[in-house]
């Protein structure tokens, strides 16, 4: 039966609201789960595991973001209790923004605990690392976090990139044993409805948070000023180039920073999964959602709400649907054999992997595949079959949407009012033979995209009308229409926020410049291209026209198809090696374009930059220049390392491996060699 329990008090509501020890003792928690979290994933991991240690041992746990607390009293945690530490590493090895302050105590040497000391003695801990092992800085927080805590004397029960096994260890430790947990609800949220004012969907984050500051728990919904394509004859593929106007917001930005990009679900995905519900005539209705314990789960958007608002902004209903879950939402089948499609999914790993995810199955297409509908028309009432599934589970089992990060392609120094962002669409075919393909979007460069078509007064072509052949690559998703959220007038906006990194020019002209980034790897260095014209310019009017004579050489290294086709700002660049009198070059690679390379491959832009080995070389070793590569983390980044050694090698007059690697590692770690890469 469903828990009604209602939400406990806020614990410590007199005492200090950044005392966590003060909420622990307040709550009878025995564990402490701190989240270093970007993007939300480790915050619902530390959930999951809070809602693990309830239902296995009956242990309560306050989940806490780190930002939220005070640390002094770390060394303060009773005898009997833990410390979880779920952390995530960002970009190039850097804590996520919650966790900044929780890393300078847990490091400074002369930061004190409670005790008037450094030292954690006494303290149980686990930490949990979340990453990607593309990345070079796989897990650096996490593994700081367990040195910094070890050195304080603190008792690792466990140190794990993911957790199976460690619940052994834990019991052991923290002398509980397993089956004590009783029976707890699925859902950590409980429905209500409440007949009150609802927020706007746009506005709503901006709502809750003090108005001005502008960061990843309040975006700032942001008029689009200038979209279009930047492809040229080429048939479905798309590359969104657009302006997101800031004047008036209070948001800065520096060349090379990120800009968080909130997408909204499509609508397609919206009606698939109202109808699955049996929420279509709903879909307006107001309603609250409340945590059952805010201690556990803070309800994670602005509520009262609508269904359709929860489906199309907060939640992502267009993932591929967690196998996890489908065993909770299988007792809620409209008939035994969806019941068992379900249970079969759940239970056998590989038919999920076969179906689901080859399939690339969202959740609405799964419930509707169980029932035996079509999923390749668009959903109505008629074709859909309504399932009975309570909406908090809904909401406790689908992860929350998140922000696309992108590479700023702008400089402020010549676009202070507007963030440019160079968008790729992400678009390619399911795989699989269970399920026939289906051209699969990605949310957040199809939400761009779209709001092209919208700012230009086009309309998206619609997905699907179930008569073409299901392997047609559909041009795109459908937004709301002009009365949507996005949408002010004749004006579209999209929810932002600036991400700071630490991917900059070095602030002396005089150094060498490199720059790699085919693709979209271009986006920041158009921004720095443009940071160095603007420099230029002012130099120029103070100190005449030879102000440029002894700043360093700007090389960008640019690969794409074809000329003709994806050669991203192709009429901007003759501009910029105008206004920078030469000391800027931009050398091309064509890879699908004669002439190839004299063994038929393909030119890439490791090729240019062999082939410009001794400017390369002496622009680092004698200009003590700066080498920035951006773009794909998995293959040409890492070419384009070796490359990079193999010539520093030869240069010093010795091998890539030897040589080559040592300076490297060298620039690296001087910062001359930066990388903002992604997979
Ligand atoms: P391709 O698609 O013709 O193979 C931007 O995507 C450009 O990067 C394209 O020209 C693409 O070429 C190229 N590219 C693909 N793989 C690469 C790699 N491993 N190293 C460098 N460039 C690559």
């Amino acid at each position: 039966p469903k828990s009604t329990t209602l939400p406990s008090k806020e614990a410590s509501s007199n005492g200090n609201p950044r005392d966590f020890v003060a909420k622990m003792k307040a709550g009878k928690k025995r564990l402490v789960i701190f989240y270093g979290s970007q993007t939300g994933t480790a915050e619902e991991y530390a959930i999951r595991i809070a809602k693990e240690a309830k239902s296995k041992f009956g242990l309560a746990s306050l989940v806490c973001d780190p930002e939220e607390y005070d640390f002094e009293n770390l060394d303060q945690i009773p005898e009997d209790c833990a410390a979880i530490f779920v952390m995530a590493t960002y970009g190039e090895g850097e804590p996520t923004d919650n966790a900044v302050q929780l890393m300078q105590n847990l490091s400074d040497e002369s930061f004190e605990f409670s005790q008037g000391q450094h030292r954690l003695d006494g303290l149980k801990y686990v930490v949990f690392g979340l990453g990607n092992r593309t990345y070079e800085h796989y897990n650096v927080i996490s593994k700081q976090v367990d040195e910094h805590l070890t050195k304080m004397g603190a008792t690792r029960i466990d140190y794990l990139e993911w957790k199976d096994g460690m619940w052994e260890t834990f019991a052991r430790i923290m002398n509980v044993e397993e089956g004590q947990g009783g029976d707890t609800a699925t859902s950590p949220y409980l429905k209500s409805r409440i007949p009150s004012r609802r927020e706007g969907e746009l506005s709503a984050r901006a709502l809750t948070r003090s108005k001005g500051i502008h960061d990843a728990k309040n975006p700032y919904a942001s008029p689009i000023s200038v979209s279009r394509e930047l492809f040229q004859n080429t048939q479905n593929r798309n590359c969104v180039h657009v302006e997101l106007g800031i004047e008036g917001s209070g948001i800065t930005y520096q060349h090379g920073d990120h800009v968080g990009v909130w997408p909204s679900n499509p609508d397609i995905e919206v009606e698939r999964l109202l109808c699955a519900l049996g929420l279509s005539e709903k879909r307006d209705t107001v309603i609250g959602i409340e945590s059952l314990d805010p201690a556990l789960a803070k309800v994670p958007f602005p509520v009262p709400t609508t269904y359709a608002t929860v489906l199309r902004h907060y939640i992502d209903i267009s993932a591929v649907a967690g196998r996890q879950i489908l065993g909770v939402l299988a007792k809620y089948a409209p008939k035994p054999e969806a019941e068992a499609y379900l249970r079969n999914l759940n239970t056998r790993k590989e038919e999920y992997h076969a179906i689901v995810t080859e399939g690339c199955l969202k959740l609405g297409e799964l419930l509707q595949l169980a029932a035996g509908n079509d999923i390749n028309v668009v959903p109505t009432t008629q074709n859909t079959t309504a399932w009975n599934i309570p909406f908090d589970i809904i909401v406790s089992s689908i992860t929350r949407l998140q922000p696309r990060y992108y590479s700023i392609s702008s400089s402020p120094k010549l676009n202070p009012h507007s963030i440019h962002v160079t968008c790729v669409v992400l678009k390619y075919e399911s795989a699989g033979s269970r399920i026939s393909p289906r051209a699969i979007f990605g949310v957040g460069s199809n939400f761009l995209l779209n709001l092209n078509y919208a700012a230009n007064g086009e309309t998206a072509p619609l997905v699907s009308e179930g008569t073409e052949p299901a392997t047609t690559l559909f041009p795109a998703y459908a937004i709301e229409g002009p009365r949507g959220a996005h949408h002010e007038g004749s004006v579209y906006k999209a929810p932002i926020h600036v991400r700071r990194s630490t991917f900059r020019l070095p602030t002396n002209p005089k150094s060498p410049i490199i720059m790699i980034g085919p693709g979209t790897g271009v986006a920041p260095f158009r921004g720095f291209v443009q940071e160095r014209v603007a420099l230029a310019r002012r130099s120029i009017e103070k100190n005449g026209p030879d102000a440029l004579n002894d700043w360093g050489n700007i090389y960008l290294f640019y690969g794409c198809r074809r000329e003709d086709e994806d050669f991203l700002y192709k009429e901007e660049w003759p501009e910029y090696v105008k206004e920078l009198q030469g000391k800027f070059t931009l050398r091309t690679a064509f890879s699908r374009q004669q002439p190839y390379k004299p063994d038929g491959g393909k030119i890439y832009v490791q090729d240019l930059i062999w082939e410009s080995r001794a400017q390369v070389a002496d622009a680092i070793l004698n200009g003590k220049g700066y080498v920035y590569i951006c773009g794909d983390a998995k293959n040409m980044s890492k070419s384009v390392e070796e490359t990079l050694a193999r010539i520093l090698g030869e240069a010093k007059g010795g091998s890539a491996e030897v040589e080559g690697a040592a300076e490297i590692k060298l620039l690296k770690e001087r910062s001359r060699l930066m990388l903002d890469v992604w997979s």
